[in-house]
């Protein structure tokens, strides 16, 4: 007996030893010191030795399975440490390596010269109003006295939704004057700036779709002056101190008298070069006292109210404010030409 025991000791010891994961390990257990294991089974045989034998072989059997047992157990810590150390250098991760930078967005240009004259325009005590794209025609026309015929309703310049020509997408952002006037008690003072529509081929200084400000007061007592006051400093405020405006006389339906608004050129302060066309002036906007037919439209008494509005196009005023020559960059969304602001 003494010989199958020492047998099976360097036998299960050597399987131990090479067992290379944990599942065989328990095997190995089970194999040897489990209730139908070869040590189990020598054991058994324990009844048919001699009172003299029977405890020397008891010890000596006693011993292996301490044996056994330590030796599988340390086989468990060993692989285990392995698993962990094989884990570890798969999952590594060099806390010191330099970092992704982080790519931090920027403003749009347009929207840039939008905040700052909404800005400019709060200050002077002015409130944001919204109004729709999709407008019925007679707010984009009839209520700001443009009747049927007046080119700019044309087919040909208008995306109209229906063939009756009622509904539209808004070609300036005047409608949204009628819609504060219906809606807003006395006095107003707003600005509203948003997107327009007009069938135009895209070239350097078109586009189909294209962002307006429009501004409109309407109280007691206000003139011309009242005017000229508020759109020079807007001027002064986005495009410096020293810019010289001029106030031209021009015709809108809806504004009676009416002016465009020019500003001196940027690129030559006046001299005449290719940016202006030798003019040394550059048109920025439209503007005008509010015609009698439009107040009274939406229900405002003329003998008691006047009012000044005008309506400004937000890229011409990003390009002048920014020296952009062409009006197409801004709706590319090239990283390279917007980075640049
Ligand atoms: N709506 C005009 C346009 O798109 C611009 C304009 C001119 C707006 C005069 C006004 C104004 O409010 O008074 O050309």
């Amino acid at each position: 007996m003494e010989q199958t025991l020492r047998q099976l000791r360097e036998e299960s010891l050597a399987a131990i030893r090479e067992a290379g994961a944990l599942d065989a390990l328990e095997a190995l257990r089970v194999k040897y010191l489990g209730k139908k294991g070869e040590l189990t089974a020598v054991l058994k045989q324990m009844g048919k030795l001699s009172a003299e034998e029977r405890p020397v072989m008891g010890q000596l059997a006693n011993q292996i399975r301490e044996e056994l047992t330590a030796a599988i157990e340390t086989g468990r810590q060993t692989l285990a440490e392995k698993a962990l150390e094989a884990r570890l250098a798969a999952e590594a991760t060099d806390v010191t390596m330099p970092g992704k930078p982080v790519r931090i967005g920027h403003q749009h240009p347009l929207n840039k010269v939008i905040r700052e004259a909404k800005e400019i325009f709060i200050g002077m005590g002015f409130t944001i109003a919204e109004g729709p794209e999709v407008e019925l025609s007679s707010y984009n026309f009839d209520r700001l006295n443009t009747g049927e015929g007046h080119p700019a309703r044309d087919r040909q310049d208008t995306f109209y939704f229906d063939d009756n020509d009622e509904v539209l997408l808004r070609t300036q952002t005047s409608p949204v004057q009628v819609h504060v006037m219906e809606t807003q008690p006395l006095p107003i003072r707003v600005i509203s700036p948003g997107r327009v529509y007009r069938k135009d081929e895209v070239d350097a200084t078109h586009s189909p779709m294209f962002h307006q400000i429009e501004g409109l007061v309407v109280d007691e007592g206000i003139t011309f002056a009242d005017l000229k006051g508020t759109l020079n400093e807007l001027v002064h405020r986005l495009y410096g101190p020293e810019t010289r405006t001029r106030f031209r006389p021009h015709h809108f339906p809806f504004t009676e008298p009416s002016c465009e608004v020019d500003i001196e050129c940027f690129e030559c302060h006046g001299k005449g070069c290719r940016v202006c066309k030798g003019e040394g002036w550059i048109e920025l906007l439209g503007a005008g006292m509010v015609h009698p037919k439009v107040l009274e439209g939406c229900g405002i008494d003329t003998a008691k109210y006047s009012g000044f509005a005008f309506g400004v196009g937000a890229e011409r005023m990003a390009m002048f404010r920014f020296g952009i020559s062409d009006l197409r960059l801004m709706f590319e969304n090239d990283d390279r030409f917007l980075a640049q602001f």
